[in-house]
Formats: C-alpha cells, structure tokens, sequence
C-alpha cells in the first residue's frame, strides 16, 4: 500500500516537472501555421461543440428572430457585411486575406449557420471563441443588433450571389453602411 502511495506521488511530481518544463521552456509550438495534432484538434473542437450547445440552451430567442421581416434582415445585412464577411465569406463574396492566415479558420457560415440553432448562433457572435480570431461583440453591440445580425447569418445559406450583391447595393443607396457604427 505504501509502496503504491510512494509510485504515485513520485509519478504526479514527475508529470509536474514536465509540464512546468515545458511550459516555462516554451517547448509547444504556438505558431498559427502550424497544424494541431489530431488529437489536440479533437479535444478542442469537441469541447467547443459541447461547450456551445450548453451556454445556448438557457437563451430564449425573440419571436422575430424566428419570423425575420425584411427590415430586420438588411438590419443584420449592415453588420455582417461589415464586421463578419472578411472572415466568414458570403454567397459570390470571398474572404479577406485575414483568413487564410487564421488557425482554426473561420468557417463559411452560408454553409455553417444551417446546422446552428438560432440561440447558438447568438451566443457565438455574443461571447467569441476565446483562443480563435472569433472576437465577442457584445463588447460592442446590444443584444438587439445581434439578433438582427444572427437572423441573416440563419438566412443566408438560402441566399444566392445575386440576392446578397443587391443587398449590398440597396445598403449602399440607402447610405446605411455606417449606420449607428463607429468603426
Ligand atoms: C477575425 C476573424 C473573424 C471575424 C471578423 C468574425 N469571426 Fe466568427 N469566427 C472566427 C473564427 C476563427 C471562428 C472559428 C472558431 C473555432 O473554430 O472555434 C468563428 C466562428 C464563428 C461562429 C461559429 C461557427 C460554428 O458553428 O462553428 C459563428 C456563429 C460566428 N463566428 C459568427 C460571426 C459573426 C456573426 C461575425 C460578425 C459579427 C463574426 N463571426 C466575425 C473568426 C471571425
């Protein structure tokens, strides 16, 4: 028994030594274009998914997130086209060059957001992903913008290239780009 106790101990102050080692060795590779290993991918991904799906479960989406009008959709048109379409691409809209360089890439959310709850989405695009470019903006936006901004992230897998270039350009005609935006 003693003999168990003492292998134990010995065994947890080795692994210790090791992780201080390599912690204050800087021996991992931080570099964002270095791949993680597959087990380190999946450890990662796999707690962002349980994670994500735990956080939404308390959140209540507004009946006109469900239903959205078109107002409410070129509302969140503004916003993502300014803030989310460099990393997150759109129909007939490439990424920035901010993308590429980004590890774990952003995904395209015209493919993604359909197997995203709403309340999901919305605590994704509040809180970010820390450790990721995915950035929290609720820092910066009310809850209300974000709605709006989730309600066309949840349409736009139905939009086609043209429907999202038209967008933009009834945006820019009715001189909304910056509306209410300081950046
Ligand atoms: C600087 C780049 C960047 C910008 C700008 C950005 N994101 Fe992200 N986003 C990311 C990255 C990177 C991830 C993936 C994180 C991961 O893999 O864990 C992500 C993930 C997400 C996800 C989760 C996707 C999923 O289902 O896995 C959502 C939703 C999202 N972003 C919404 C938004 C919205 C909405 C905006 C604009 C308001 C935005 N993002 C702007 C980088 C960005």
């Amino acid at each position: 028994m003693k003999k168990v106790l003492v292998t134990i101990i010995v065994m947890v102050v080795v692994m210790a030594a090791a992780a201080l080692g390599v912690i204050y060795g800087g021996a991992y590779d931080v570099a964002a274009s270095t791949s993680d290993s597959p087990l380190v991918r999946w450890a990662l991904t796999t707690t962002r998914e349980n994670a994500v799906k735990r956080e939404a479960q308390g959140i209540e989406v507004p009946e006109s997130v469900h239903q959205p009008d078109q107002a409410l959709l070129r509302r969140g048109f503004v916003h993502y086209d300014d803030m989310c379409v460099t990393c997150h691409a759109a129909p007939g809209v490439d990424p920035g060059e901010i993308r590429a360089g980004l590890n774990p890439k952003p995904p395209r959310l015209a493919r993604r957001a359909s197997k995203r709850s709403l309340a999901e989405l919305f605590w994704v695009s509040k809180h970010g992903i820390r450790m990721t470019g995915m950035p929290a903006w609720g820092e910066t936006h009310s809850d209300e913008e974000l709605w709006a901004v989730v309600a066309f992230v949840k349409h736009l897998p139905k939009l086609s290239a043209q429907e999202y270039a038209a967008m933009r350009e009834q945006a820019d005609n009715a001189g909304h780009q910056h509306e209410g935006h300081a950046h």
